[in-house]
């Protein structure tokens, strides 16, 4: 035991020898001399939840962030002890407590540590406020790395680095900008092959230390609240991050279109104008599915109303934009204009809907309209009556999505940029200050905001964006990372930011591609479109200040190029839409760092520009002006350039030409990707064959398709289509198994192989064990058509 006589001049107070134990089922009580209490819950063989109270005291156990479908369940549950330790043994971990100090060692089966408390637990009175500030210490090793924390914009391994989540109307913030929008207080330790998560699920303004005040120390603490933690092990990233994902919640799939470029500014009007930009898109062959309105289609920017003046008839403009394949999608703030002519704000009042002072008046606060007041989101009845305000947009309108801003919540011109503390909250029942609701706002604004679209689109599916998210946010909306500014620095924070979103459970997020303050130049655009086509959530945005910022607003050559990749995209996204798949199903990240994709190489620990795009396809983007190419590292194993098919080995760092047009991307072999023809919008064409580029390999290797009706919710009655396939290459050999599951007829009929790097010319090919005549291969010997449920298909040499 550590005894810390500085500390505890400070006002720390310390757990000492433990008196009493107690099991409930999967929930172990330790109880300290002093009154500390140790709720230890084994909730998976992996996924260990400790629970602080003191006093003899747990609070109310509520969580916005844990899914209530979160499924729980165990192998093993053990309780022993030994002269020193308690010791609780899962199927996966071993956890020894301290029977003097109440201090915790978590090892793996093996023995080998894995993280240990070093103070642990420890708290100071809040004499001013109440409750206490609670925190805890453990150790951390040399070469120990830190990842996650939602969208910080500081370098991908956080050793090294102290951050706070307090969600912030950050414009134009910039490197190291802390905190910013999000607030995702769980991180992910690799400490040499062994990954492990920490998920602090408290709501208050929580910080941690990356072993940036003491080397060999990481630590975390917050105002309020209870010290909660969860600690999830691996020994894979994957393992830790779908453990989180598991327990925070995954998303619904969102339609397709959701997926295909979207084009924003501040802001289309009046209709005129949406409409040009629209027809500009179909006139330039640029495809896009989305367009969206910012805050000036409103009246006075009063939420759920118009302005007539600029939008006559906003139903009959939606129709005919989503008649030429145009999803409409309006921004909705949470600020309500004080006006007693406005039934909003008149509802809301007359109801007592709006968070309150400690002392009783609304909490009053400028935003874009003037003076407002707020919603109280956190009161079920509040979301209820928010969701049924999207009647008249969605169900009578036709918009298709909501964009939420402003929820950090936003406040102009006072000090912090928000509300003061004293404001309070309803909590689902657990009534508070707005210390405590304060990062969890913006998320119950966006799951009431989700409730809502989804009830009015039924039964199609909805699209809900937020700026501020606090864990488990990914259930209900995808997000964008705020107010960036068009500066190549910014494209390097892109980069990172949606890479550490997708290791934190929300992987559908993107930037506002080109930045939003300030104005790119053409090149910057190019390179931010390059790599905003691999971002899950596709958005061009900007503030509309200093320029026009669609994809024709430089020069040809930069339309050109635009339009190349948005075209990738596109075919892209049968690949996309699984990746989209196996997230919302297994938590999988959508785009994965280097040290997620291969752990146990210690050169990716702190890569931060290359990225898996699904599980196949490296990306590597270009941030440097006046580029002919970069450096970079290519992850163990063999690639093959996108754009050659040249076979590179990996393992390296390595020169990678890329001019203006190109960026270095490199497909994995064994891969199979599939790939829909360019559509200027999705569900624009009917889809004849599914083509799959085939990259041979001498090996054995699995992808899949998911497909399904592209919207709506028959997917989840199993009308999906999902192809698995099984690719085993020998040196004059080359077969393709397919298994196929669910009900979904896909509309084409053709299968298409495309062969990559076949080392072999072929004589004799077999499909489902009858000969394939092959006078229908290409000239290249390439390509097949095939019936599109074939059981396998055999090429020899
Ligand atoms: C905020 C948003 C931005 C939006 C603007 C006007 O700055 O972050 O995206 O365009 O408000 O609504």
């Amino acid at each position: 035991m550590i005894i810390n006589t500085e500390l505890e001049q400070k006002g720390n107070q310390f757990p000492n020898e433990i008196k009493s134990v107690r099991q409930e089922v999967d929930t172990l009580y330790f109880t300290t001399q002093n009154n500390v209490i140790l709720e230890l819950t084994v909730l998976r063989d992996s996924v260990i939840r400790f629970r602080y109270g003191t006093r003899g005291i747990l609070e109310d156990d509520f969580s916005y962030a844990i899914d209530p479908e979160n499924h729980v369940g165990y192998n093993h549950l053990e309780l022993s002890e030994n002269k020193n330790f308690y010791i609780v043994t899962t199927a996966k971990l071993i956890i020894k407590i301290e029977k003097i100090s109440l201090q915790s060692k978590i090892l793996d089966r093996e023995g080998n540590l894995i993280n240990e408390d070093e103070i642990g637990f420890h708290y100071e009175e809040s004499f001013t406020l109440g409750g206490n500030i609670v925190k805890m210490s453990k150790r951390s090793h040399p070469g120990e790395a830190f990842y996650g924390m939602g969208d910080k914009p500081v370098h991908l391994n956080l050793r090294g680095k102290r951050v706070t989540n307090w969600a912030t109307d950050s414009y134009a913030f910039g490197k190291d900008t802390d905190p910013i929008y999000k607030s995702v207080p769980f991180y992910i330790g690799l400490k040499e092959k062994h990954a492990y998560g920490i998920f602090f699920d408290n709501t208050f303004k929580s910080s941690f230390d990356f072993c940036h005040e003491r080397l060999d120390v990481t630590s975390f603490w917050a105002p309020g609240g209870e010290m909660n933690y969860y600690f999830l092990y691996g020994p894979g990233m994957s393992e830790v991050v779908q453990n989180y994902t598991h327990l925070t919640g995954k998303p619904e799939l969102p339609p397709l279109w959701t997926l295909g470029f979207q084009q924003c500014k501040w802001s289309y009007y009046p209709e005129s104008t949406v409409k040009g930009i629209a027809q500009k898109f179909r006139d330039l062959k640029i495809p896009c599915d989305g367009i969206y309105l910012d805050i000036d289609y409103m009246d006075g920017f009063r939420c759920f109303t118009w302005n007539k003046e600029y939008f006559p008839d906003p139903k009959r403009m939606v129709k005919e934009l989503l008649d030429d394949g145009f999803k409409t999608i309006v921004i909705i703030d949470p600020g309500i204009k004080i006006d007693p002519e406005y039934w909003v704000y008149n509802e809301a009042l007359e109801n007592d809907y709006f968070c309150k002072r400690a002392d009783g008046p609304d909490m009053v606060g400028k935003v874009w309209p003037g003076e407002c007041a707020f919603p109280d989101y956190t009161n079920p009845e509040v979301r209820e009556w928010w969701a049924d305000l999207f009647k008249e947009l969605v169900h009578d309108i036709g918009v298709r999505g909501v964009w939420n801003d402003m929820n950090e919540p936003a406040v102009m011109e006072v000090p912090g940029k928000t509300f003061p503390d004293d404001v309070r909250h309803d909590y689902d029942g657990h009534p508070c200050s707005h210390r405590k609701a304060h990062n969890i706002y913006g998320t119950q604004m966006a799951r009431a905001t989700y409730e809502g679209v989804k009830r009015y689109v039924y039964p199609k599916r909805p699209l809900v964006i937020t700026r501020s998210a606090y864990s488990g946010a990914q259930r209900y909306t995808s997000s964008w990372t705020g107010d960036n500014v068009a500066t190549w620095e910014h494209l390097w924070i892109a980069n990172n930011q949606v890479q550490r979103m997708c290791l934190s459970g929300m992987s559908f997020t993107g930037t506002d591609i080109g930045g939003f303050a300030e104005q790119p130049t053409g090149e910057l655009f190019v390179r931010w479109i390059q790599l905003g086509v691999f971002h899950p959530f596709c958005r061009v945005h900007s503030s509309g200040h200093h320029g026009d910022q669609e994809p024709w607003s430089f020069d040809d050559e930069v339309t050109n190029i635009t339009r190349k990749f948005i075209e990738m995209r596109y075919t892209l996204l049968p690949y996309l839409y699984t990746a989209f798949y196996e997230y919302a199903t297994e938590g999988i990240p959508m785009l994965k760092p280097l040290v997620y994709y291969d752990q146990d190489d210690v050169h990716t620990h702190y890569r931060t520009d290359e990225f898996i795009f699904g599980n196949h396809i490296l990306v590597c983007p270009i941030l440097e002006p006046n580029s002919k190419g970069r450096r970079m590292y290519l992850a163990r194993g063999r690639w093959y350039d996108y754009w050659n098919n040249e076979v590179v080995e990996g393992g390296r760092e390595l020169w990678v030409d890329a001019d203006f047009d190109t960026i270095p991307i490199f497909v994995k072999e064994g891969a199979i990707i599939p790939r829909y023809p360019v559509q200027q919008y999705v569900g624009e064409k009917k889809i004849e064959e599914l083509k799959l580029d085939v990259y041979y390999a001498e090996d054995t290797i699995e992808s899949r398709v998911y497909e399904d009706a592209r919207d709506g919710y028959d997917y989840k009655k199993g009308r999906y289509s999902l192809r698995n396939f099984k690719l085993t290459g020998k040196a004059k050999d080359l077969s393709i198994q397919q298994f196929k599951t669910g009900t979904f007829e896909t509309e084409y009929e053709a299968i298409k192989l495309n062969l990559i790097g076949l080392p072999f010319r072929i004589k004799k090919i077999t499909v489902d064990n009858v000969a394939y005549d092959l006078n229908n291969l290409d000239k290249e010997d390439k390509i097949l058509k095939l019936p599109k449920d074939f059981s396998v298909v055999h090429m020899i040499g």
